[in-house]
C-alpha cells in the first residue's frame, strides 16, 4: 500500500536565487521525523515547498531531480504571499501553534486567518486528488492541515486515511477559545485514526469531543469515537514519534563525526559543555533557561571557567513578530550574562544562531556532557532523543523539561525539571555537572536503548496497523482488537493505544 504524505511542509525548501533554484533541507520535528519513513517504504510527500511567487513547473522540475536521490515522490502545493500571511503566519503560527502549546496570551484571533485557511486546504486536497489512487493510504500530518479529512472526504475520497498531530492538544478550558473550534474537531474525526504523542494530549482530545459534539459517541475504553456528523468511526491513540535512531548512531561513530568532536574538545579543554539545540521558539523557553544558567553562575562559582554553554538557535518564522522579538530577547540575555561572566579565556555562553549541517549537530550532540531540553510546552521533542542517539561513549546527561512529550518516555533516566523554576534548573545543572563518567553511564545506556527500541519506524509500523493498512496483505477496516503490547516500555508508548 503506497503512503501519501500530506503536510504543510515539503522536507525540503526551495530558494530562488540568481543562477535559478536551490534546494535546502527543511528544519524542524516533522521533517526528521518523517523523512527516514519516506525514504524506507517509498511513496509520495505533498506539501509546500517553502517559497512564494516562483513558476510550479520550475519547482517541480527540481523536486523531481530531488525525489530521485531520496526515493520517494515529492509533489509541490504552491501557495500566493496571501496564502503564506494568512494560513502560514496567521492561522496556523499565530493561532493554533500558541493556543495548543498552552500560551493562549499569543493567540492572534483574526477572522480572515480563518478563510484563507478554508481557501489552503482546498488547494492541498486539489494536489492531493490529482495524485491519490485508489489503494493509497493519505497520512495527513500535523496542526496546520486539521481540516484536510473533512474536505478529501466531501471530495468523495474514500481511502484509508489517518492524521498525526506532532504537537500537543490542549485541554477543554484552552480549545474552546478558539472561535472555530467545532469546525477544527468535526474536521478531524473524517479520519480512520487520529494519533497524538502522548495519553494525555488523548485524554485532553475525547474530553473535547464530550464536551463540544454531545452526539458523538465515545467509547473510551476502545478509544472509538462515533460521529454523527462525520457518520463515520474514527479511532484514536497514542502514538510516541521516534528518530531514526541507527541513523544517527552509526553517524556519531564515523569517522567524519569523530574527527569534528575532537576538534570541539580541542577548542574547549577542561571544560563540561551544555547544549542546547532549538528551532527559534517562544515554546522552547530560551530565556528561561539562560536566566536559569545565569542562576547556576551566580549560586555555583565552582562552575565558572568549568562550563560552557553551547546554544544552537536555528532560525525559524522569522516574518512573525513575536519570532523577530525573540531573538531580540534571547541577544540580549546571552550579551547580558556573558557581559557579568566572562574572564580572559572563557566566555560561558556560545550562541549559534543558523541552521546546523547535519554532521555538524550530530558533532555538537556527541561531545556535549550534558543536554539542557527545556521547553515551555513540547509534543514530543526530538532533539532529547538525538542527543541520546548520538552518545556514542555514554557520558552525557539529559536534562529534560517535563513539558515535553519526551519525558513520558524518559523521565526515569533523565534529570527532570520544571523549566519555569529557575532555582531548580541551576540546581540540576550543577548536579548534572558533578555526576561521574560511573553515575552517567547506565542511564544514558537505559535511555539509548529506549531510543532505539522506540525510533521512528516502530512508529510508523504501530500507526499503520492500528490504522488497518496491513503491510504484506493489502488494506482493512481499523480493528477494535489490536493487541495491546505487555512490554515495560510499551506501557507508557503505547499504555492507550486500543483501536
Ligand atoms: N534541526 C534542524 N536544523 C538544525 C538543527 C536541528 O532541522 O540546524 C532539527 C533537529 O535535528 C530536530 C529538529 O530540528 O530533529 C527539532 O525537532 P524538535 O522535535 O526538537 O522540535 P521542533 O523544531 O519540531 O519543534
Ligand atoms: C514543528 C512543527 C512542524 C513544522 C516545524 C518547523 O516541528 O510540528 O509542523 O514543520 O516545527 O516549522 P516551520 O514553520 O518552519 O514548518
Amino acid at each position: 500500500m503506497r503512503i501519501i504524505a500530506v503536510s504543510n511542509r515539503l522536507p525540503v525548501a526551495v530558494e530562488r536565487e540568481e543562477t535559478g533554484l536551490r534546494l535546502t533541507p527543511a528544519s524542524g520535528g516533522l521533517v526528521t521525523a518523517l523523512g527516514p519513513v519516506l525514504a524506507r517504504r517509498g511513496g509520495m510527500w505533498i506539501g509546500w515547498p517553502g517559497t512564494v511567487g516562483t513558476d510550479v513547473r520550475d519547482i517541480e522540475t527540481e523536486l523531481r531531480l530531488q525525489s530521485q536521490a531520496l526515493g520517494f515522490e515529492l509533489k509541490p502545493v504552491p501557495m500566493s504571499k496571501e496564502d503564506v500571511e494568512g494560513f502560514y503566519q496567521g492561522f496556523s503560527n499565530e493561532i493554533i501553534w500558541p493556543l495548543f502549546h498552552d500560551l493562549q496570551s499569543r493567540c492572534n484571533f483574526v477572522p480572515d486567518y480563518w478563510t484563507r485557511y478554508i481557501a489552503i486546504r482546498h488547494a492541498f486536497a486539489d494536489v492531493v486528488l490529482e495524485h491519490v489512487r485508489p489503494e493509497d493510504f493519505v497520512w495527513v500530518q500535523d496542526y496546520h492541515l486539521m481540516g484536510m479529512g473533512r474536505r478529501l472526504r466531501e471530495r468523495g475520497l474514500g481511502n484509508l486515511m489517518g492524521f498525526f498531530l506532532h504537537i500537543p492538544f490542549p485541554p477543554p478550558d484552552i480549545f474552546f477559545k478558539l472561535p472555530w473550534r467545532n469546525d477544527v474537531l468535526e474536521g478531524l474525526l473524517h479520519h480512520d485514526l487520529i494519533g497524538f504523542q502522548t495519553p494525555h494530549d488523548v485524554e485532553n482530545f475525547l474530553d473535547c469531543v464530550a464536551r463540544l459534539l454531545p452526539a458523538a459517541k465515545v467509547r473510551r475504553r476502545q478509544r472509538v469515537i462515533e460521529c454523527d456528523a462525520s457518520r463515520r468511526r474514527c479511532a484514536i491513540g497514542a502514538f510516541p514519534i521516534g528518530i531514526d535512531f541507527e541513523q544517527y548512531a552509526k553517524a556519531a561513530a564515523g569517522p567524519e563525526v569523530t574527527a569534528r568532536t575532537q576538534a570541539l574538545r580541542a577548542d574547549m579543554p577542561n571544560q563540561q559543555i551544555i547544549l542546547g539545540v532549538d528551532r527559534l521558539d517562544y515554546t522552547k523557553g530560551i530565556p528561561y533557561r539562560l536566566r536559569a544558567f545565569q542562576r547556576a553562575l551566580r549560586r555555583y562559582p565552582e562552575l565558572h571557567r568549568a562550563v560552557t554553554l553551547l546554544q544552537v538557535v536555528v532560525p525559524s518564522r522569522e516574518a512573525v513578530p513575536q519570532y523577530q522579538d525573540l531573538k531580540a530577547e534571547i541577544e540580549r540575555l546571552v550579551t547580558q550574562i556573558n557581559g557579568e561572566f566572562t574572564q580572559p579565556g572563557w566566555v560561558p555562553i556560545h550562541h549559534v544562531f543558523r541552521s546546523l549541517e547535519w554532521l555538524e549537530l550530530l558533532a555538537y550532540y556527541r561531545v556535549a556532557d550534558v543536554a539542557l531540553v527545556t521547553p515551555l510546552k513540547d509534543g514530543m521533542n526530538l532533539v532529547a532523543k538525538e542527543y541520546c542517539a548520538c552518545q556514542v561513549e555514554g557520558n552525557g546527561v539529559l536534562i529534560l523539561s517535563e513539558f515535553a512529550g519526551a519525558a513520558v518516555q524518559l523521565h526515569r533516566d533523565a534529570i527532570v525539571v520544571n523549566p519555569y523554576d529557575l532555582e531548580g534548573t541551576a540546581e540540576a545543572i550543577r548536579r548534572a555537572v558533578a555526576m561521574t563518567p560511573g553515575q552517567r553511564r547506565a542511564p544514558m545506556n537505559r535511555l539509548r536503548g529506549l531510543v532505539r527500541r522506540q525510533d521512528v519506524h516502530a512508529w510508523a509500523k504501530r500507526f499503520l496497523a492500528a490504522c488497518g493498512v496491513r503491510e504484506e496483505c493489502g488494506q482493512g477496516a481499523p480493528s477494535d482488537a489490536a493487541p495491546e503490547s505487555h512490554r515495560e516500555d510499551d506501557q507508557e508508548l503505547s499504555g492507550h493505544v486500543h483501536t
